[in-house]
């Protein structure tokens, strides 16, 4: 596929498992492949290619809006929390972002209430996304992030299906491993790209993963799940900061919670990038699909 070199030479996106573990996971082609976030994504796209699946049903997808789904079975493994630090992160007069919270819990609404600033718009229980999703394009926002809740609920079914990437946090231990599988599925069948974010980790031991992370990471490496290469460790900043309505950066400027979200942000950005790439790339036959 052509997108495959260049998508090969981001090294964010490139597992560091790849050694030994990567040899274990094959592509859908059914080569062996080293395991890489976009690397995955980008073999999601192509069969749904390849399978005539409608990724160009909506407006927004064509029109380059990213629409980041927060999904995860498992409750409390980090959904509301990354959605909220990443949309603090990157919300500002000139980037238009908008929160979804779809979780009948509401707690990123509550953070919203409690927050004082404007450029992150909110919207509570969307019954019609599609809808949603086209009047947030009209309203110029560029970004915008879905909370769902934990659970296999047509709203999570209905969120992954306009999703651009769906991100799927997980915390380091077997629960939170085995729950996933459900959204992974989803994912897959949906054919939409998705990687999982390892949260609320133990802290690195100076460059050194924690064993507990690693073995993690085996575990969804195994399970063909492309992995963000990155942790978000478990940091007081990450959930002080919310009972103020902050992000990270804001309550703690430059603290190591405000450092990890950025450096996913980055990553997420470039592979939207690399996604919305493959798209163009493919436009013509997908459209006719
Ligand atoms: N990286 C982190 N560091 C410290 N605390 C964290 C971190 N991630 C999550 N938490 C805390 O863990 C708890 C659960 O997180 P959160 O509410 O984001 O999970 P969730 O997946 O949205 O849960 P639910 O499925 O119930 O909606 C919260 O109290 C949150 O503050
Ligand atoms: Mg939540």
């Amino acid at each position: 596929m052509s997108c495959l070199p260049t998508v090969l030479t981001e090294p964010d996106f490139y597992a560091k498992t790849h050694s030994t573990l990567g040899d274990m996971h094959r592509g859908i082609e059914g080569r062996v492949r080293k395991s890489g976030l976009v690397l995955v994504q980008m073999n999601n796209i192509k069969l749904a290619l390849t399978k005539g699946g409608g990724l160009w049903e909506t407006a927004y997808e064509e029109s380059g809006m990213n629409v980041l789904v927060f999904a995860s079975r498992k409750g409390g493994s980090g959904k509301s929390t990354l959605a909220a630090h990443l949309a603090s992160y990157i919300a500002n007069p000139s980037r238009k972002t908008l929160l979804i919270d779809n979780d009948p819990q509401g707690s990123l609404s509550l953070w919203h209430k409690i927050r004082d600033q404007e450029h992150l718009g909110l919207r509570h229980n969307v019954r019609n996304l599609g809808d949603a999703l086209r009047d947030a394009k009209r309203d110029g926002y560029e970004w915008v992030l879905i909370d769902t809740p934990p659970n296999k609920s047509p709203i999570v079914a209905e969120a992954i299906k306009h999703a651009t990437l769906v991100i799927i946090p997980a915390r380091a231990s077997l629960f939170d491993i085995a729950a996933l599988q459900d959204t992974v599925a989803f994912a897959r069948e949906m054919r939409k790209p998705y990687a999982a974010v390892i949260n609320a980790a133990p802290a690195k031991h100076g460059d050194k993963e924690d064993p507990v992370v690693a073995d993690a990471r085996g575990a969804l490496n195994a399970l063909q799940v492309p992995v963000w290469a990155g942790q978000i460790t478990h940091r007081p900043e990450l959930t002080l900061s919310l009972a103020t309505g902050e992000g990270a950066g804001e309550y703690k400027p430059n603290s190591q919670g405000a450092e990890e979200i950025g450096r996913l942000w980055t990553a997420l950005e470039r592979s939207l990038n690399a996604i919305h790439n493959t798209y163009k790339k493919a436009g013509g036959s997908s459209r006719a699909a």
